[in-house]
């Protein structure tokens, strides 16, 4: 199959074509480029499931333009949404809750939960606006790869797989949307992503954090089933370590085997002396998050073999940044 790289406002009809005739399209999104289809037509969805080499007991996001599609994709809207939706939507939130019939199996992976959000990308707004109908879509990376947060990520990993890509620039956030459960019990959050656990709970009050976030959990008893399979994870070995920025540079400087790079913070890499991946200031939290895929995939690109990180504190943007590392890293993290 051919894939046809699409550019700007004027192409949106175009991608929306396709869409309309059951097809899957790389679209982006201010967190990560997404893999769309009609969240309505479970035979479309089902193709993303294909073109992903995803397993199809994985459920999808469901991305909406406007507040009345959540109404129809859902049985029960809780207050929490409302105040939470009119604070970060559009935006990096998605919010898990009871789903009604209108829902295919394909996009739940047949539980009676749907995750939602409205992004904020004006591109993804359009697209879905032009379709009329709400796009289901996990991230357009292979599965088990890191996320695209560029339409070359998106045609590195499908070309070929899919009909057409939609290219809206590099993706402002970087990291994927936080996931938060409504659906039964207090708020919980299931994924740490774009909007931080400290911005949730200046809205809502206290949240839990559910087992997954930090850990490597027991895989049947995980809540948000994407948290169970290896994840952004590059080819080359990445071991995470936690302690002051000169600990860390002492401990890699060291390291005597062929094909290191180290995954740190400007500040470190002054001090190195192997190449440097740098996720940014340790000031700026949110660049952490705009920076780390694509260097996770520069480490690929450049032959790394073996990549050290330096642990981000587990807070604020830091946590979703942990989050994904520790996932990369399979959870091989050491204290220095
Ligand atoms: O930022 C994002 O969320 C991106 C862009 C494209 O919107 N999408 C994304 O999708 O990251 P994906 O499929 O890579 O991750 C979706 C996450 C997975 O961890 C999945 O298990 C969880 O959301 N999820 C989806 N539906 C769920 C549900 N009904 N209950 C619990 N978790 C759910
Ligand atoms: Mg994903």
């Amino acid at each position: 199959m051919k894939t046809i790289l699409y550019n700007g406002s004027g192409d949106v009809p175009q991608v929306a074509d396709y869409l309309k005739k059951g097809q899957v399209v790389g679209m982006p999104t201010e967190t990560v480029y997404g893999l769309a289809a009609n969240a309505l037509d479970g035979a479309a969805v089902a193709k993303i499931f294909e073109a992903k080499n995803r397993p199809m007991d994985n459920p999808l996001i469901v991305h909406i333009s406007d507040l009345d599609q959540l109404l129809e994709l859902t049985t029960e809207v809780p207050f929490t949404a409302i105040q939470l939706a009119n604070a970060f939507w559009p935006g990096p939130l998605t919010m898990v809750f009871e789903r009604s019939d209108l829902v295919p199996n394909e996009v739940t992976a047949g539980g009676n939960t749907v995750a939602v959000r409205m992004p904020s990308h004006p591109l993804a707004l359009e697209l879905i606006k032009e379709c009329g109908f709400p796009l289901a879509a996990p991230s357009a990376n292979r599965s088990g790869s890191p996320s695209p947060t560029t339409a070359t990520h998106v045609m590195d990993d499908m070309k070929g797989l899919i009909p057409a890509v939609l290219d809206g620039g590099s993706c402002t956030v970087g990291v994927e949307s936080t996931v938060l459960s409504l659906s039964h019990g207090n708020p919980r959050l299931l994924r740490p992503g774009g909007v931080t656990k400290e911005q949730i709970e200046s809205i809502i009050g206290a949240i839990e954090v559910d087992p997954s976030v930090l850990e490597n959990v027991h895989l049947e008893t995980v809540s948000s089933p994407g948290m169970k399979y290896k994840h952004y994870a590059p080819k080359a070995k990445v071991t995470l370590l936690r302690g002051e920025g000169e600990a860390f540079c002492r401990f890699v400087n060291q390291q005597k085997e062929e094909g290191i790079a180290a995954l740190c913070f400007d500040e470190d890499g002054e001090r190195l002396n192997v190449p440097v991946l740098s996720l940014g200031s340790v000031q700026q939290p949110k660049d952490w998050m705009h920076r780390l895929f694509g260097q996770l995939r520069k480490a690929d690109q450049l032959g790394y073999t073996k990549v050290y990180a330096h642990c981000p504190p587990k807070e604020g943007e830091g946590l979703a940044v942990y989050n994904r590392l520790i996932r990369a890293a399979a959870f091989d993290e050491r204290e220095l």
